[in-house]
């Protein structure tokens, strides 16, 4: 059936029929479809303009389509425009003319503005909680990893030793970030279009604040143009979406490096890993190499509907039919990402022995022995010069600085004592770091505390 014949005197063309249809794509939403029109109908009983018999048996109607829908005895199939022509055709079939009530003080536009919100909505919690799964496996491995020493780099060069435990801390801070992204989003776009009609509002007496709090809105949108036109919201989605596949693919970019044959930090669980068709020894990192790739994808959503927004005029316009298919494509894409990274993350065995010994070559500590001479007296940027001709001389004799004996220290410089060597091992390097936020396992202790108060509490 269609919503709107009667002005036309030619059918529509086939092929203009299935350009013009959004039903292979907007029936993701039915169940949202069916709620809001559940909560209209209950407002305008309310409002008199329905009797309370017509609006029972229109939601008694609705209800059976969903039900039907969901136990599959009703077929949505491509005869209907869109899911909102659908659900009104069925319900007519259903009850007979009182639905053809359904859409009074109603238009498409505020009816897919509402749809789309109540579905972003939706995947914004399922998101969410995908992300706290993902940060309670970080956290429970981060406890265990306190003292597994590893490089930190920089220019991918070794910098600094680390931890296990304080590198994933970095990524508890970009996903923890993620999520009071979408919390933000969640309150900013948590207003109800419903009742905008076509873009000029009703001249129907609509309790636009009832039917707001009938579907859990904090109030009503202000302004009827802006409820039909506005999809900024799903922008923030798309742009929070795309920083944590950046974060997701950061991460999968370490992984497949960390998993190499050259660093060999990690290795990955054979569930989470494939095989090579040709080469028998192979097994690959295929799971984040595919996050990785599908970062693109996400991106490309956010990009293509800021494109197409750019130039539309108030209010409603097709072209914003064109939100659906790519924001639903996205959606989908992270939270299967998320999922399969925290299940690949979790099953992962990590080779500390070899990230110790990483740690302790690359001269990670150099700048914990100008440190040394710093705490004796000398400036620092003597102490840096200093340090830098003992690394030279290491890398001639190809020897880490803890190789070298006392009078090689001492021929650079005379303030080195027999303390150096405990001064600059392994474990006095990171477990000195103290600062906030630092490796030094008394201070990530501290914010581990932080950390699963704010899992309890969040
Ligand atoms: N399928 C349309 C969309 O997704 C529904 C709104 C149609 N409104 C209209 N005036 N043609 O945007």
């Amino acid at each position: 059936m269609k919503l709107w014949g009667g002005r036309f005197t030619k059918e529509t063309n086939q092929l203009v029929h299935n350009f013009n249809a959004s039903i292979s794509f907007d029936q993701k939403f039915y169940k949202q479809d069916i709620r809001g029109s559940i909560a209209h109908v209950t407002m305008l009983s309310k409002q008199g303009i329905l009797t309370e018999q017509e609006k029972d048996s229109i939601i008694s109607g609705l209800t059976s389509i969903k039900d039907d829908i969901e136990n599959g005895t009703l077929i949505i199939d491509g005869t209907s425009e869109d899911i909102h022509s659908f659900v009104e055709a069925h319900l007519i079939e259903r009850i007979g003319d009182v639905g053809k009530k359904l859409h009074t003080g109603r238009s498409r536009n505020d009816q897919v503005a509402l749809d789309m919100k109540l579905y972003t909505r939706d995947e914004i919690e399922e998101t969410d909680l995908l992300l706290k799964k993902l940060l309670t496996t970080l956290l429970s491995i981060m406890e265990k990893n306190l003292d597994t020493y590893m490089p930190g780099f920089t220019h991918l060069q070794k910098a600094q030793p680390v931890t296990l435990a304080h590198h994933l801390g970095a990524y508890f801070e970009m996903f923890k970030r993620d999520r009071s992204r979408l919390f933000d989003i969640r309150q900013r776009m948590n207003t109800c279009p419903l009742g905008a009609g076509a873009l000029a509002g009703t001249t129907y007496p609509l309790d636009r604040d009832y039917t707001a709090a009938l579907l859990d809105f904090s109030g009503p949108t202000l302004n009827s143009m802006d409820s039909v036109s506005d999809r900024d919201y799903l922008i923030e989605f798309l742009s929070a979406l795309s920083t944590i596949m950046m974060h997701l693919s950061r991460f999968c970019e370490e992984i497949i490096l960390w998993n190499s044959n050259e660093y060999r930090f990690i290795e990955l669980d054979d569930s989470y890993s494939t095989g090579s068709s040709i080469m028998p020894q192979k097994k690959n990192p295929d799971i984040a190499e595919l996050i990785r790739g599908k970062t693109g994808r996400v991106y490309g959503a956010l990009n293509s509907l800021l494109v197409t927004m750019k130039g539309l005029p108030l209010a409603y316009n097709k072209d914003m039919q064109e939100d659906k298919e790519l924001s639903f494509d996205a959606m989908d894409t992270v939270k299967g990402c998320l999922a399969l990274f925290d299940g690949m993350l979790s099953s992962i065995r990590f080779c500390k022995p070899t990230m110790a010994e990483s740690a302790k070559n690359g001269f990670t500590n150099a700048t914990d022995a100008a440190d040394y001479l710093v705490n004796h007296g000398v400036p620092f940027r003597d102490a840096h010069s200093i340090v830098g001709q003992l690394v030279l001389h290491c890398i001639e004799k190809n020897i880490a600085l803890d190789d070298m004996s006392l009078e090689e220290f001492q021929s650079v410089s005379p303030v080195f004592q027999s303390d150096i060597y405990d001064a600059i091992s392994l474990k006095t390097c990171v477990e000195k770091r103290l600062t906030i936020g630092a490796p030094g396992k008394q201070a990530m202790e501290k914010i581990l505390v932080q950390y699963r108060q704010y899992l309890s509490q969040q």
